[in-house]
């Protein structure tokens, strides 16, 4: 028997203002479009800004739904659309904001199971890596370099 170790670094910033222009911006279209997140049943928003390889941005806010499980999270609406928009261009990096009507988020969040499963389909077919910048109403935000990191064993279509 082996055992053995799977770990990750991340970057960790203090502020919007720490980080670099690019991630910053897109940070700043997450949060916009979090105002448009459709969240009538949790009161939970979110917000996503995709940037691709070609340089265009794509948003996308959590779409809630009376029969719950037909809504869908920020992330997916947001992937789904660059995917349907701008077909096989790479994703570069995805940044997410989420806060409550509710109470105050006091960390960032960080994508649920399906979408990590949703990203790494783009990220595997890519070949390159998905940055992931994640954020709560405010304060730190978190940078993981990869989706693979956040998704270790992660299933994808070379078991196929
Ligand atoms: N949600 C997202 O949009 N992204 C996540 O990563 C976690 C959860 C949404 C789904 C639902 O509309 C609300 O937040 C509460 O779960």
């Amino acid at each position: 028997m082996k055992k053995k170790t799977i770990s990750f670094e991340l970057s960790v910033y203090e502020t919007l203002g720490a980080l670099n222009e690019q991630d910053r911006d897109l940070m700043h279209m997450a949060i916009e479009a979090r105002k448009d997140a459709y969240a009538p049943y949790s009161n939970f928003m979110v917000g996503a800004a995709v940037l691709l390889a070609n340089g265009k941005t794509v948003i996308g806010s959590n779409q809630e739904n009376a029969s719950y499980p037909s809504g869908l999270c920020a992330e997916r609406v947001a992937v789904f659309q660059a995917g349907a928009k701008y077909p096989g261009v790479t994703i570069k990096s995805i940044a997410i904001t989420a806060m409550s009507k509710t109470h105050l988020v006091e960390k960032p969040a960080a994508p649920c199971g399906n979408c990590r499963q949703a990203i790494s389909e783009y990220e595997f077919k890519q070949k390159s890596p998905i940055e992931l910048l994640l954020m709560a109403e405010k304060g730190e935000i978190i940078k993981c370099q990869s989706l693979a990191d956040i998704l270790p064993l992660g299933f994808n279509s070379s078991y196929l």
